[in-house]
């Protein structure tokens, strides 16, 4: 899957292949990882001193953390990219046509109780009931972390510099996150499934994270949500018995979601340029503490209520299903070999992700 996935980002679905260089960022990519991978040594180290001077690192783009003119350029082809290919929900989807009495809210395979005994017990209504309500938990978690974000990366660019790319792809990629919100709501409403919440703890921790997470720690919270959230919906988009109102809102979210992930890995890389291993180990404690929240909120006991289960039976089968951790640990693998590639995967951070079937 990661290998599809990867295929993908760099210009294998036809959307992407539009986007003007918003992909031809890998050579610069490169260099970093060959400096990051080393672990600090001198000549290295020498060698990005060569890449920041001949990229102007001290030029207009230059700020608090470190970011070049070559950093800001990731963003420029990004808002290239969003110039090229963005979509207005509100036209792009059929929002009044009807929805087919037998299609799934999600692929099957990605319904939390696919695999089990109790799914093969379920009657055919159940299933469809169920996919509805877990497609909607995840759009109502969905739009809660969106909301998050948008916190984090608007007081990240508090005074930032407006005449630079990263602030007009950070204040485009909040504008996204907009019409996202609002195309989710919608999706839920038509398919009449109300608000599922996290629980009161988690929703105060959210709270608590959104006012202080700052740097690496921020981005790598938005970068597990975003990343997690694109497996699934790359198979929904293309989904055979799937509704046409999540296969739709599923292909928007992916492709605009795959620039905000280009963004967040960006600013993560540069937040984590020469940091001090206390720093390394701590925003990867955070961002893995922030993971095992997201992946456990996503989808909420109520739904087994909701399509006439046993909710305790459900979310124990739940629990123990072998089918639903390999995918988790299928769709995580990008992620953690990013979170690799940058330091971010310390050992009691590979802990908590084995915790929650990441790794
Ligand atoms: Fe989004
Ligand atoms: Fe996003």
């Amino acid at each position: 899957m990661r290998d599809a996935r990867g295929a993908g980002c760099v210009g294998g679905a036809g959307a992407y292949r539009r986007m003007r260089g918003g992909f031809s960022l890998r050579g610069s990519y490169c260099t970093l990882r060959l400096i990051s991978g080393n672990g600090g040594k001198p000549a290295q180290g020498m060698h990005l001193e060569a890449v920041m001077t001949r990229t102007g690192a001290t030029g207009a783009a230059a700020g608090i953390h470190g970011h070049t003119e070559a950093d800001d350029d990731v963003s420029k082809r990004l808002l290239d990219s969003a110039a090229t290919l963005s979509y207005d929900p509100a036209t792009e989807i059929d929002w009044d046509a009807p929805l087919p009495a037998g299609d799934y809210g999600l692929n099957a395979e990605w319904s939390t109780l696919y695999g089990t005994r109790l799914w093969d017990e379920m009657t055919e209504e159940q299933r469809v009931t169920l996919t509805r309500h877990e497609v909607c938990s995840i759009m109502t978690t969905g739009i809660w972390f969106e909301m998050i974000l948008q916190q984090m990366v608007l007081r990240d660019q508090y005074l930032k510099n407006p005449a630079g790319a990263e602030f007009r792809f950070a204040l485009t990629e909040i504008a996204d996150e907009c019409r996202h919100s609002i195309m989710f709501a919608r999706a839920c409403e038509k398919m009449g499934v109300p608000q599922y919440r996290p629980n009161p703890v988690i929703a105060q921790a959210g709270r608590l994270f959104k006012a202080t997470a700052r740097g690496e720690l921020a981005y790598g919270g938005i970068l597990v949500a975003e990343e997690v959230l694109d497996v699934m919906q790359r198979d929904w988009m293309r989904g055979g018995n799937v509704l046409d109102i999540v296969r739709g809102t599923s292909r928007i979210h992916v492709v605009e979601e795959s620039r905000h992930m280009k963004f967040a890995r960006q600013q993560i890389r540069e937040r984590m340029r020469g940091a001090s291993p206390a720093r390394r180990r701590a925003a990867a404690t955070g961002i893995a503490a922030g993971a095992y929240v997201i992946v456990s909120s996503m989808v909420h006991p109520g739904v087994y209520t909701a399509a006439g289960l046993d909710r305790e039976r459900a979310v124990a089968e739940v629990r123990a299903n072998e089918h639903r951790k390999a995918m988790m640990r299928t769709s995580s693998r990008h992620l953690m070999a990013f979170l690799a590639e940058c330091g971010l995967l310390t050992k009691a951070s590979a802990a908590v992700y084995r915790r929650v079937h990441m790794l």
